[in-house]
């Protein structure tokens, strides 16, 4: 049985509904958080479910999956993305579970990409992209990441639980045909005694095609509740191997709110980057907030806490109120998550596939 089940139900915080705030730039609200963090990225979940069930995400069975009426509409999303604009969110990411099984995303992204935003990005696992690829540029998709963590089918059913490596593949072909959606990055969740094996041949990848690829360490957010630190693959391990047996890599600077540390090679050919979450912690740059399906506000990954956007929009809050909540939710922001902090940690009220990325 999964671990989840056992898990309690997350802290759900009332908000006190204030439309003010201290949280002011300029005379204009703005979401800063108590440590003086500009939270200028929305990660919106758009559904929990998925086709995969990754081992480091996933149960292989027994998930329960949120009610159909909980989860927010196109529109609930689109008035909460707008109100965090108004309040400082630059760039907006879809996630899941799997955001392509939502039906008509498109249309969704379409509908974002009329806000001022930065960027407006997709996190996928790529099984459904050759179908989807195009409409999702003609919405105006602007970023992607895919998550691949082989490149062998036999290694890919033992991660994924399915089959797929074909649809990733081909999905990230098809995309190499707009070039409208650029960068393409590649996810590879890094864990100790698998991942190693393939290293070098992602790196190849990385020269061989416009694919950014970026090595994640493993992080305790499985449903399963299997995560050991022993597990964890580090991103300085990856690189040793890549310098090793491989080619040495040169940094390449990256935005102070960047998770990745980003490297090329000597000729300039590829790129590769190493988000450490474990190994080394960034969360004093953290900027982000995240949106659950059913309408939550999570200020970290590791949240045990949410704050309760669902329940004031459907019984008639108004901007200012929904605007209240983010900036109440976000002034609680947590410094940083306790992983390295042994009995202090504890693990995050929801799993990956539930929180989205
Ligand atoms: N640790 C690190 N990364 C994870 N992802 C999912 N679960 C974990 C985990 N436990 C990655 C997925 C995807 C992104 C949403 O997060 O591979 O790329
Ligand atoms: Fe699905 Fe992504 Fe979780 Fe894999 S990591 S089971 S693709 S939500």
């Amino acid at each position: 049985m999964s671990l989840l089940i056992d898990q309690p139900a997350s802290f759900v915080r009332v908000s006190t509904l204030s439309a003010h705030s201290p949280a002011t730039l300029n005379g204009t609200r703005r979401l800063i958080d108590a440590y003086g963090r500009h939270i200028s990225d929305l990660r919106i979940s758009v559904t929990d479910r998925c086709n995969f069930r990754c081992v480091y995400c996933m149960p292989e069975e027994g998930m329960q999956w949120l009610d159909r009426d909980t989860i927010l509409s196109f529109d609930e999303i689109e008035r909460l993305a707008r109100i965090g604009v108004e309040l400082g969110i630059e760039e907006v990411r879809l996630t899941g579970g799997e955001p392509t099984l939502r039906p008509d995303l498109p249309e969704l992204v379409a509908r974002l990409s009329r806000l001022p935003l930065r960027s407006l990005s997709l996190t996928t696992n790529g099984f459904l992209l050759r179908r989807l690829a195009r409409p999702l540029a003609e919405a105006g998709l602007k970023r992607i990441n895919v998550s691949l963590d082989t490149l062998q089918h036999d290694r890919f059913h033992q991660i994924a639980r399915r089959h797929g490596l074909d649809e990733v593949l081909g999905g990230l072909e098809e995309l190499e045909r707009y070039p409208s959606i650029s960068p393409i990055k590649i996810n590879v969740v890094a864990m100790r005694d698998f991942t190693e094996a393939e290293v070098v041949a992602f790196a190849r990848l990385a020269r061989r095609k416009p694919y950014v690829i970026r090595f994640i360490e493993f992080m305790p957010l499985d449903a399963d509740g299997n995560w050991q630190r022993e597990r964890v693959l580090s991103g300085p391990e990856i690189k040793a191997i890549i310098e090793r047996d491989f080619m040495p890599l040169v940094p390449v600077a990256a935005e102070p709110s960047s998770t990745s540390r980003r490297f090329t090679f000597p000729d300039g050919l590829g790129e590769v980057g190493f988000i450490n979450p474990v190994s080394q912690p960034f969360c004093g740059t953290c900027n982000r907030i995240r949106l659950t399906a059913d309408g939550q506000v999570r200020t970290c990954l590791f949240s045990i806490d949410e704050w309760d956007l669902r329940s004031p929009l459907r019984t008639g809050a108004s901007d200012a109120q929904l605007a209240g909540i983010l900036l109440e939710a976000v002034s609680h922001k947590e410094l940083k998550h306790k992983i390295n902090e042994g009995e202090a940690f504890q693990r995050a009220s929801r799993s990956m596939s539930q929180i989205g990325g």
